[in-house]
């Protein structure tokens, strides 16, 4: 596989996110971490700051690339002449949204596929709304995010108590 897509909206990138950023980046040349508008959710931060926790986080993979894009992903496929989606799988309740996003992504493009890379068992109960809503009640999110991001959350947390 020369080059795939990890879309998201990374609200904030999560240890989680970072663990199949690197199996990812391993099975491809080029992996593109991809942040896109999902219009079920209102993100916390802006997508200047998600990028930028993003870069933080990934710094390490040399074939890992952070991009924007403001439309569909298989408009960003195309466009870049990308075939494969990775996504991660946490649990059962995952599955019937990223199913559905599958689907729905074969359907606008029938070459695409999608990938699912099983999270690690550690990492199975978190997600990005868990992390803020921790931090928004003080509590500690050290183990849950890159250190970088953690700062950024907590910062972000106390300019809106202020
Ligand atoms: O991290 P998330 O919020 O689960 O990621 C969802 C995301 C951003 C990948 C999804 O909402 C998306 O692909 N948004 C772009 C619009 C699009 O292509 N939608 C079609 C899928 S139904």
């Amino acid at each position: 596989m020369d080059a795939a897509v990890y879309p998201g909206s990374f609200d904030p990138i999560t240890n989680g996110h970072v663990d199949i950023i690197e199996r990812g980046a391993q099975m491809v040349d080029k992996l593109d971490i991809v942040v896109l508008v999902n219009q079920n959710k209102k993100p916390m931060f802006s997508l200047e700051e998600r990028m930028d926790m993003i870069y933080h986080s990934v710094k390490h993979l040399d074939n890992v690339e952070v991009h924007f894009f403001e439309g569909l992903l298989v408009k960003y496929l195309k466009k870049n002449n990308i075939k494969y989606i990775i996504r991660g799988l946490r649990a059962m309740s995952d599955f019937e949204n990223e199913f559905q996003m599958a689907l729905m992504n074969k359907k606008q493009c029938d070459l695409v596929e999608t990938i699912f890379l099983v999270s690690k068992v550690e990492y199975s109960y978190l997600s990005s709304s868990a992390v803020k809503e921790l931090a928004n009640f003080e509590g500690n999110i050290e183990d849950l995010v890159p250190e970088y991001v953690n700062e950024k959350v907590v910062e972000k947390v106390k300019g809106g108590k202020k």
